[in-house]
């Protein structure tokens, strides 16, 4: 037995998470480090250019802050990555594929270029949407018709949203009537119709606010929030008050991008049949073994009624680029298709499948085949995506990467690799953020921007 081994405690001693991260012999240990094989093998280098690239700062932007969206990330990149190329290209059409809550394609619509956005999940589709096509909609009219809002019909959440662990009863019921209000007003035109859509876009964008809930990212229990039975027509109305300011400035300070056109589509990039060409794509995928996208927002889809089953929920959840939570079946049916492989991904897999086996068990043991799914779901993206780019054109990815049963996956620089394969040169890879893993809190990640170039 090494010394180090007989210093450390044993299983019985610690749980056995504890117990892997006492031994890990990743402890200490930096992606870069781990990095330089395969930096070596493409023959580039990681750029530092240190940047601000997270959502948080938009919660203060204008439009960008009508919905609390924190996987989105940072407007004011791309604000930096538009005039880093405005010289470039004239006029340039912008694509995010990973549309989200819209970062990109309102950032885009504010410096007057034309937008578009691809985006799977309904809520997140109906947010971005709401955010970048209601522009003209008069703020005083919004304000007056948001405060006088009369429940004439009746209406009920789905029974799955009733726990009064998810909200409070009198929040519950508040709710309820707000919602009711906002179902009963009947637009008469256009204008009315895109009232009613920021009304929603309000309500959903409050909701964890008011539940007992939070989002750091991961939707959670928060046992200290203390939450009033008005706080759903309070935070309504500031809600409504700010979109209202967004707008009154919007129509004075950006009248020049009121009318810009541009779309976000509800569909799976893998699968769209772009009839555009591109000269950017600008976006932030979901980072390997990330977010469950869907068991997120199942809150805000349940009160808007997107995806009111759980048979719903499963089929749109394993219909996006993979994350730990898919079912099995999924994977299963995967490890049977014919499907993107390289020796890089074979080998990660198979550090991964011993290291599983070492420890006897693990939170899914077909861990290998979800991390193959992700590269394979990227790679049918990509490929779809620069398929319709504009030859001159660049794809600029924010991305993390990862470190799954101790074994790092440099999804960067893989997702770069398929770029090169796919015909595009690497341009840059910059690294924006050191990141901690959530497994070993002292190996340390990080967030890059990967620049490919289609010559
Ligand atoms: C990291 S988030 C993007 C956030 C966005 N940049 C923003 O600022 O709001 C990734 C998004 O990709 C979406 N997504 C996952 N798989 C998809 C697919 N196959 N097609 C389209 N969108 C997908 C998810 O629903 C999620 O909204």
């Amino acid at each position: 037995m090494l010394k180090q081994d007989f210093l450390l405690p044993t299983e019985t001693e610690l749980t056995t998470r504890q117990y892997h991260i006492a031994r890990s012999h990743k402890k200490n240990g930096t992606s870069l480090e781990d990095s330089r094989p395969y930096l070596e093998e493409l023959g580039i280098e990681i750029r530092e250019n240190r940047q601000s690239i997270q959502f948080l700062p938009n919660t203060n932007e204008p439009v960008h802050r009508w919905s609390p969206y924190v996987q989105g990330f940072s407007a004011r990149f791309v604000q930096r990555t538009l005039e880093k190329y405005r010289r470039e290209y004239r006029s340039p059409i912008i694509l995010d594929p990973f549309a989200g809550s819209g970062t990109v394609p309102v950032q885009t619509k504010l410096n007057g270029l034309k937008f578009y956005g691809i985006e799977l999940n309904p809520l997140l589709h109906f947010v971005a949407s709401a955010k970048t096509r209601n522009w003209n909609v008069n703020p005083e009219k919004l304000l007056s018709i948001s405060r006088h809002l009369s429940a004439k019909k009746d209406f009920r959440a789905p029974s799955f949203l009733k726990s009064s662990r998810q909200f409070n009863p009198g929040v519950l019921a508040n709710l309820e009537k707000l919602m009711s209000g906002i179902q009963s007003f009947e637009p008469g035109n256009n204008e009315d119709a895109q009232i009613r859509e920021l009304m929603l876009l309000a309500f959903s964008s409050i909701l964890i606010e008011v539940s007992n809930l939070k989002r750091t990212p991961c939707l959670g229990y928060s046992p200290s929030k203390r939450v009033e039975d008005e706080a759903p027509f309070n935070a309504f109305a500031q809600k409504i008050e700010e979109i209202a300011e967004d707008l009154w400035l919007l129509q004075t300070m950006y009248r020049h991008c009121l009318d810009v056109e541009g779309q976000i589509v509800l569909a799976n990039s893998a699968e769209y049949t772009h009839s555009t060409e591109y000269d950017l794509v600008i976006t932030s995928p979901p980072y390997m073994n990330g977010l469950d996208y869907v068991i997120n927002y199942k809150i805000e889809m349940g009160w808007l009624g997107f995806g009111q089953t759980h048979q719903e929920l499963k089929h749109l959840k394993d219909s996006m680029v993979v994350c730990d939570n898919v079912s099995k079946g999924l994977i299963r049916n995967f490890t049977r298709s014919d499907r993107y492989a390289n020796d890089w991904i074979e080998n990660i897999k198979s550090e991964i499948a011993q290291n599983i086996e070492r420890r006897g068990s693990y939170r899914r043991p077909d861990m290998p085949e979800i991390v193959h799914k992700y590269f394979d779901d990227m790679y049918r993206i990509m490929k779809n995506v620069i398929s319709a780019l504009k030859p001159g054109g660049r794809f600029i990815q924010v991305i993390g990467d990862s470190l799954i049963a101790d074994v790092y996956v440099p999804t960067d620089l893989i997702l770069a690799r398929m770029g090169r394969e796919l015909g595009l040169r690497i341009e840059s890879i910059e690294k924006a953020r050191n990141r901690r893993s959530g497994q070993i809190r002292t190996y340390q990640l990080r967030e890059t921007i990967v620049t490919l170039k289609k010559d």
